[in-house]
């Protein structure tokens, strides 16, 4: 493998160099985005639709508006089925977004799969107590009855619902649901780690933290995806653990990335109860050890991380991968991970192109399929966010997106690699998370509008849409 590799990195200085002469591409590399963001349903609930006039695209062409009406619509799940059979193409929407029914027709248009933004997230499967735990109450687990939190599940129920009653009305048109995510040190109330579920109180021990662990996805994947659930069929898979590989160390995150973050804080942003409680990756064997145990075979079980092609990280995400299919088993014994996520929050240089390729092969050779889970595109360091520099910013994102895709195409046609989805962190520009400066890593950097997804202000396909249209 090593020898197959060396001849593998000659082949893609040599591609790179095509590429940018083809593409006249950058090649130069700048620190990946951090997407350690922990934006609060509330926070991302402020995005405001953008009232300002806002220069389309199409507006430059000469169609009018009604030759553009009578225009067919180009359909970005069709052209990408084109080109990438078996691989699903999605969007992320929160609840205010999917709420939008501009949006609702952009995702059941043009893709095939959605990720709830925030709402099946644990902060607010706990209704977004987050100060205090909402209310106790019994609950079973492993033979035992438990002290449990009391749970919410109405506002994915409510966007489970619309999405349920189109795929009725259109059963050739359906669109799928990724659960996102069960176990991950963000936007998780501080006191599900605690003895009375008191953040105040001292941390609960391993043995309890494991059935809580349990008692939880089992909760989760029960309510969605048991037999009893309206909903099962709309799942396609679920994240399992979200982000527990450090930036730091490129080992497990920790309690202690960020030396300023409070751990009473009532959710964290760096740093990791799970570990304060365990010490170890056992949670992590457990999580999909419990997920397998409760998910029925057909959900497939993802792995999500960021920054996922700085080498020091993803020498750490294929140690977590190996580590959890190490203790895969028969069907709901042991654990099962079918595919790594990676969450590519890219920016305009970085990272390299070929860096992209490199990481789904690297993935693939641990022996799981590989996806892009959250993509979405930070502006030009020069971007000053006019309507002027717009255009000449859309053709610089169509490049960089159309070099991605490169790379995904180049990575797929590698024996043992099997990608398996591509999914963009938003729909329009306007509600991306991007628009706003998190209180974490992550976010908007600059304070200026970021242009970072495939529809404009205007619900209308930018030109990097047909990157991926497959025009
Ligand atoms: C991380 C999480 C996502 C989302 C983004 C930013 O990537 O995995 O759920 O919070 O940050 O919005």
């Amino acid at each position: 493998m090593r020898k197959n590799r060396v001849n593998k990195g000659f082949c893609l200085i040599l591609s790179m160099l095509l590429a940018a002469t083809v593409l006249g591409c950058s090649t130069s590399e700048k620190t990946e985005i951090s997407s350690d963001s922990a934006i609060s349903e509330e926070s991302t609930e402020n995005v405001s639709d953008s009232d300002g006039e806002v220069s389309d695209v199409s507006e430059t062409s000469d169609v009018s508006d009604a030759e553009k009406e009578s225009e067919e619509v180009i359909v970005l799940k069709e052209g990408f089925a084109k080109n990438n059979p078996g691989c699903r193409i999605g969007c992320a929407a929160t609840f205010d977004e999917l709420s939008d029914p501009k949006v609702f027709d952009i995702v059941t248009t043009h893709f095939d799969c959605v990720t709830f933004g925030n709402e099946l997230k644990p902060d607010c499967l706990f209704g977004y107590s987050n100060s205090n735990c909402p209310g106790i109450e019994e609950g079973e687990v492993d033979g035992q009855v438990i002290e449990v939190p009391k749970m919410s599940f109405k506002r994915a129920e409510n966007m489970l619902e619309k999405l349920y009653k189109w795929n009725e009305a259109n059963p050739d048109n359906k669109v799928m649901v990724r659960g996102h995510v069960l176990v991950w040190h963000s936007q998780t109330p501080e006191w599900f780690f605690h003895e009375g579920y008191n953040k105040r109180n001292p941390y609960v021990d391993k043995d309890t933290m494991n059935l809580r662990l349990e008692w939880y996805i089992k909760t989760v994947l029960t309510h969605f995806t048991g037999p009893d659930s309206k909903y099962k069929d709309m799942f396609y898979g679920w994240d399992v653990v979200n982000e527990a590989v450090s930036d730091n160390t490129g080992s497990y995150r920790t309690d202690a990335e960020n030396p300023n973050e409070m751990l009473e804080r009532n959710t964290h942003n760096n740093n990791s109860s799970w570990w304060k409680v365990y010490g170890s990756n056992e949670y992590i064997i457990n999580a999909f050890k419990y997920a397998n145990k409760y998910a029925p075979e057909s959900l497939e079980l993802y792995y999500n991380d960021y920054n996922e092609c700085n080498i020091k990280k993803q020498n750490g995400i294929v140690e977590l991968l190996s580590a959890v299919k190490a203790e895969e088993g028969d069907p709901g014994v042991g654990t099962r991970i079918n595919a790594m996520g990676m969450q590519g929050h890219y920016g305009m240089e970085d990272p390299n192109y070929t860096a992209v390729q490199w990481a789904i092969e690297t993935y693939s050779a641990v022996g799981v399929d590989v996806q892009i889970t959250e993509m979405d595109m930070t502006a030009s360091s020069d971007y000053d966010g006019t309507e002027e520099a717009k255009i000449d910013e859309y053709e610089k994102q169509r490049k960089r997106y159309n070099l991605l895709n490169f790379a995904i195409q180049s990575a797929k046609s590698e024996p043992g690699v099997n990608f398996t989805g591509l999914t963009f962190w938003g729909t329009v520009d306007q509600y991306s998370w991007l628009q706003s400066r998190s209180d974490v890593g992550g976010g908007n950097k600059s304070g200026l509008p970021c242009v970072p997804l495939l529809f404009d202000e205007n619900y209308e396909p930018k030109p990097c849409f047909y990157v991926f249209a497959g025009e």
